[in-house]
């Protein structure tokens, strides 16, 4: 009753059955599994079955062929040792329903050999590279097969560079040499670059797909000094140095330049506070180049001899804030004050402190000193640095003589605006692409009083670029007696849209037809992209981004990808599982049918 109710499900659906998988349609015979994928060397064993009448069943092939039989319903065809490249195994029956006698189920087998070896080297070249020069690196994948499942990837430490596949059809095992272009530049020096081949033989294939990497190639990379900043200003103190130390491979030489300095010097790092407040460069030399560094010592203004005590010895005030100072001595005295464009004390006797005040400091040029009559008749000042700063009224971020979509590997230009602001020579302007830093300004102009400043940066936006936020940012760093932390003001961010062509990650790709499996194009690009398909199996073009693969027959299918800035291709090779349902499907299960009932 069971099978006469199955008999009757199978016809009742004959709507369905042109998506069959259509083996046991066509021919009544059911391979366990159907697809197998066997490592060269190692044993394969593959079930035929049969549930209807016949007069003999056999399986054939260059290896574990196994005669035909009769009273079987099941043989199965099994090699302790496949060594046989090229092997197509089928099962047969002969048997008598209607007009056919006698039919064949192949069983498609994939023997695949993992590589030997697989090794890096560098062509032409041994030893150091050098900044910004290119070079080749080639990937020898030794005796693999077959190279239609092979993919190999190229990394720098865990970062995936680049991945080849390879179209040939060969089924034997071959070599495969890859090569990749590099351009170190100074962050790669110790880098390791290595690369791996990856068997992946699908569903049926070992799970996680076989993989063989190369041993790690690491790359020294020479590159000449570069100071982050080319100026800096030093206030002259016990702890403070001069420290003109940069990277660079190999490592640099440093000399000293300066009026003050009788004779070159040849360490990275000089003491502020042995040195005269003056212009000191550093030039850092190795073998690429070199580069130079300005600090510009300031010295403090004490003056060791005069026996007067500031309580400060520098002082930093906003304009319009108040400053307080007391001058102090300990010896006998005629009589001390404070000289000030605001603020003065008068000479003042029988008094040992005396207070520089002013409550709304609104002076940008103010030079006070405090000074002391002594018993002697000689008179001695010790002077007070006064740094007056304002921080800027507006920080602004634009483009210049652009607006709108910027497009991928074009040069832009962006200004920061930064208004009202000093001094200038505390100022630095950093600018930002998210929370990276990409270039920061200083300035060595000596003018006090408030200025504008314009900073330009130029830009290579790329796709990764699209929807980035650029920004910039005003910092006075205003030294130890400046407010802590040093004041910082934003500019608004400036969001950046990238156009970009769309650019397929891989142009081959090989699928096993499934029902679950999608041909899938789907690419990214500014604007969106519009597909369309061609292939000798479809009729018309198709401009969806996927396709079902149950839908297709197997071939080539080519979809490209177009925007407004350009189109990419990609070739999709649908294989068949190795069944092929055929127009005999309904008749055969119907036939099937009838004799289930009459077995019944
Ligand atoms: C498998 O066959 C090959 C070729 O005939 C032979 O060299 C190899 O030793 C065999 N391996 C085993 C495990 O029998
Ligand atoms: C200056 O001295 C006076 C008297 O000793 C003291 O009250 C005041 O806090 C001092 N001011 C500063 C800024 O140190």
């Amino acid at each position: 009753m069971l099978q006469l109710f199955f008999g009757f499900v199978f016809l009742s659906s004959v709507s369905q059955l042109q998506s069959l998988t259509g083996a046991q349609a066509e021919c009544p015979l059911q391979l366990n599994p159907q697809r197998v994928v066997v490592r060269y060397g190692s044993s394969v064993a593959v079930n035929c079955k049969t549930s209807v009448l016949h007069k003999g069943i056999g399986w054939e092939a260059i290896e574990g062929a196994v005669p035909m039989t009769k009273n079987q319903n099941l043989i199965t065809w099994r090699v302790i040792n496949l060594t046989e490249w090229d092997i197509k195994p089928f099962c047969y029956i002969n048997y008598k329903i209607g007009d056919k006698n006698q039919c064949i189920e192949e069983l498609p087998v994939a023997l695949y050999k993992t590589p030997d070896s697989v090794s890096i080297r560098t062509v032409i070249h041994r030893g150091p590279m050098i900044e910004g020069q290119q070079y080749e690196l080639q990937c020898d994948v030794h005796d693999v097969a077959p190279v239609q499942y092979l993919t190999v990837k190229w990394y720098k430490g865990q970062t995936l560079l680049n991945q080849t596949i390879f179209s040939d059809t060969i089924e034997t095992p071959v070599n495969k040499a890859i090569t990749l272009l590099i351009r170190p530049d100074r962050a790669d020096d110790g880098a390791q670059y290595w690369c791996e081949a990856e068997l992946d033989l699908g569903a049926e294939g070992p799970q996680p797909p076989p993989k063989n990497s190369s041993k790690p190639l690491n790359v020294e990379v020479y590159y000449k000094p570069r100071h982050f900043s080319s100026t800096e200003t030093i206030i002259k103190d016990d702890k403070v140095m001069l420290d003109c130390t940069v990277k660079a491979n190999p490592a640099p030489d440093y000399t000293w330049s300066s009026d003050h300095l009788k004779e070159k010097i040849s360490s990275s790092v000089l003491k502020s506070s042995a040195l005269s407040p003056g212009k000191y460069t550093c030039t850092t030399t190795n073998s690429l180049g070199r580069d130079s560094k300005v600090f510009i010592l300031k010295s403090t203004g004490a003056q060791d001899e005069c026996p007067l005590q500031l309580d400060s010895q520098r002082v930093v005030v906003r304009y319009g804030g108040s400053v307080e100072v007391n001058c102090s001595t300990s010896v006998a005295q005629k009589g001390m004050g404070w000289e000030a464009s605001e603020g003065g004390v008068p000479m003042t006797r029988n008094q040992n402190l005396i207070t520089w005040r002013v409550s709304e400091l609104t002076d940008w040029d103010i030079y006070p000193f405090c000074y002391i009559n002594l018993i002697d008749g000689n008179q001695c000042v010790v002077k007070l640095p006064v740094t007056v700063y304002k921080t800027p009224d507006s920080v602004s971020i634009s483009t210049v003589n652009h607006r709108g979509p910027m497009i991928e590997g074009q040069q832009y230009e962006l200004q920061c605006d930064v208004h009202d602001v000093a001094p200038v020579q505390y100022l630095t302007v950093k600018w930002y692409k998210g929370q990276t830093l990409l270039h920061q300004t200083t300035f060595t102009d000596t003018i006090e009083t408030p200025v504008n400043k314009t900073v330009t940066l130029l830009i290579h936006p790329d796709r990764a670029d699209d929807g980035a936020q650029y920004w910039c940012e005003a910092e006075l760093d205003l030294g130890a007696e400046g407010p802590q932390p040093s004041p910082k003001y934003s500019s608004e961010p400036l969001n950046v849209e990238v156009y970009y062509n769309p650019r397929h990650s891989r142009s081959t790709e090989t699928i096993i037809k499934d029902d679950k499996v999608m041909l899938d194009c789907t690419v990214k690009a500014n604007p969106a992209p519009d597909y369309t398909w061609s292939s000798d199996h479809l009729k018309e073009k198709i401009s969806s981004s996927v396709l079902k693969s149950s839908e297709l027959s197997p071939g080539k299918y080519t979809c490209t990808a177009t925007n407004s800035l350009g189109s990419d291709s990609k070739v999709f090779i649908l294989k068949s599982t190795g069944i092929r349902p055929t127009f005999w499907t309904v008749l055969t299960v119907f036939q099937l049918s009838v004799a289930l009932i009459s077995v019944i």
